[in-house]
C-alpha cells in the first residue's frame, strides 16, 4: 500500500484553505452584523471564553452581550470569536511553515516572507477595524490585505511544488502583460466590492443596467451609487480583460490556454452571483445572506485562480526543447547518381 507522506506543499496548501475559510467566517460575521459583537481585543467582553452570557455579566458587563446600545445573540458573538480563533490558527500555521522552511529550498523564503509580513499588517488592521468600528475605509484595507496575504500563500505553494527551474517557456510580451493586469483588476473589483458592502449600498441602484436611470451617478450627488457604480464597472473590465486573455492565450501561449480559461469561468460565476446578490435585497431578501457570503468566497477564488495565470506565465517547463537535429545527410539514388 502507498504511504502517505505530507509534503511541505501540502502543508502550505492546507494553509490556503485555511485561510479561505477564515475569509468565508469572516464575510458571515459582517453579513449577520457581528462585527462589533466582541467590544474588545483581543478578549472579548474581557473573557478567552464568552459564554455563557452570564460569565460575561459575572465579568463586569451587567449588560451581557451589549455594546453600544445594540444586544448581540450568543451565535453572533461565536461568529466574531470563530472568526478570531480562526485569525489564530492561520497564525500558528505561518510559524509552523516558517520553522520548516530551514529544510526547504530558498526559492519559498520569498512568498514566506512576504506572507510573514502581511500577517502581521493583517492583524494590526484587524484591530484597527474594531477600534474605527468597521469603518468603511479600514474594512476595504482589511479585505485587499487579507487578499494580498492569501496570495503570497498561493504564490509560496506554487514554489513549494514547482521543480527546480529548468527552462523558462517562452511567453510573447503581451501575455505576460495581461496576466500581471488581470490580478490587478480582480483586486480592485473586490475593494469596490468591500466598499459598497460596508457602505451598505448593495441595494441602491436597483435591478441591471444602470443605477436609477443614471450610468454613473456623480459622488456629489449620492455617494453609495456612485460606488456601486464603479464596482460593476470594474466587474465589466474585469471580465473584457478575462475574455482578452482566453484569446490571447490561445492564440500565443498554449500552456496557459487551461489556467486562462478557469479564470474566465470563475470571472461568469462571480457576475452571475453578483447580480442574485444584487437582486436579492428588493425579490428575495432571506438569500441576501448567503448569496453575500457566497460572492466573497468564490471572488477569493477567482483572486487566486487569475494569479495563478500570472505564476503559469513564470513557471518553467521541466526540460529545455530539444536543439534542432542536423538534417541528416540523403543517399543518393541511383537517378541522382
Ligand atoms: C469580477 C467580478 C466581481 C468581483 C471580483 C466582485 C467582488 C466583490 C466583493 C469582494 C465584494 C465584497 C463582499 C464582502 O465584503 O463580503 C462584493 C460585493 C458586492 N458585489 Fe461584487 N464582484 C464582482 C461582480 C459583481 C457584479 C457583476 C455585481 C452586480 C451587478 C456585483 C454586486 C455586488 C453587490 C451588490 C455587493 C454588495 C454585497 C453586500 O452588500 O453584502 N458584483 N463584490
Amino acid at each position: 500500500m502507498k504511504s502517505l507522506r505530507i509534503t511541505y506543499a501540502h502543508a502550505v496548501l492546507a494553509t490556503v484553505v485555511l485561510t479561505w475559510v477564515l475569509i468565508v467566517v469572516g464575510a458571515a460575521t459582517r453579513v449577520y452584523d457581528a462585527g462589533m459583537s466582541c467590544p474588545d481585543w483581543p478578549h472579548c467582553y474581557s473573557l478567552w471564553w464568552p459564554w455563557p452570557e452570564s460569565r460575561v455579566i459575572a465579568a463586569g458587563h451587567p449588560e451581557g452581550y451589549m455594546v453600544n446600545g445594540q444586544h448581540y445573540a450568543g451565535w453572533q458573538v461565536a461568529l466574531e470569536w470563530g472568526h478570531r480563533l480562526l485569525a489564530a490558527l492561520v497564525g500558528f500555521a505561518l510559524l509552523g511553515l516558517l520553522v520548516a522552511a530551514k529544510w526547504q529550498p530558498r526559492r519559498v523564503w520569498a512568498p514566506l516572507a512576504l506572507a510573514v509580513v502581511l500577517l502581521v499588517v493583517q492583524i494590526k488592521l484587524g484591530a484597527v477595524t474594531v477600534w474605527m468600528s468597521n469603518l468603511h475605509w479600514s474594512v476595504v484595507i482589511h479585505l485587499g490585505n487579507a487578499m494580498l496575504f492569501m496570495g503570497a500563500l498561493f504564490w509560496l505553494w506554487w514554489r513549494a511544488q514547482v521543480a527546480p527551474p529548468m527552462h523558462r517557456r517562452p511567453t510573447p510580451k503581451i501575455m505576460m502583460i495581461l496576466s500581471v493586469l488581470m490580478p490587478v483588476c480582480v483586486w480592485l473589483t473586490m475593494l469596490m466590492g468591500a466598499a459598497v458592502s460596508s457602505t451598505h449600498s448593495g441595494g441602491v441602484c436597483g435591478g441591471l443596467f444602470s443605477c436609477a436611470g443614471v450610468w454613473m451617478p456623480s459622488p456629489k450627488v449620492d455617494v453609495g451609487q456612485h460606488i456601486h457604480m464603479q464596482h460593476r464597472l470594474f466587474a465589466l473590465l474585469t471580465f473584457v480583460l478575462s475574455v482578452v486573455l482566453m484569446v490571447v492565450a490561445k492564440r500565443t501561449a498554449p500552456h496557459a490556454r487551461a489556467a486562462a480559461l478557469q479564470v474566465h469561468g470563475l470571472v461568469l460565476g462571480q457576475v452571475v452571483l453578483g447580480i442574485l446578490t444584487l437582486y436579492s435585497f428588493g425579490s428575495f431578501p432571506e438569500w441576501y445572506y448567503l448569496l453575500s457570503i457566497l460572492h466573497l468566497g468564490w471572488g477569493t477564488v477567482l483572486w487566486l485562480g487569475a494569479l495563478n495565470v500570472g505564476l503559469e506565465m513564470r513557471s518553467y517547463a521541466a526540460e529545455a526543447p530539444q536543439a534542432p537535429q542536423p538534417a541528416k545527410p540523403t543517399q543518393p539514388t541511383k537517378r541522382s547518381r
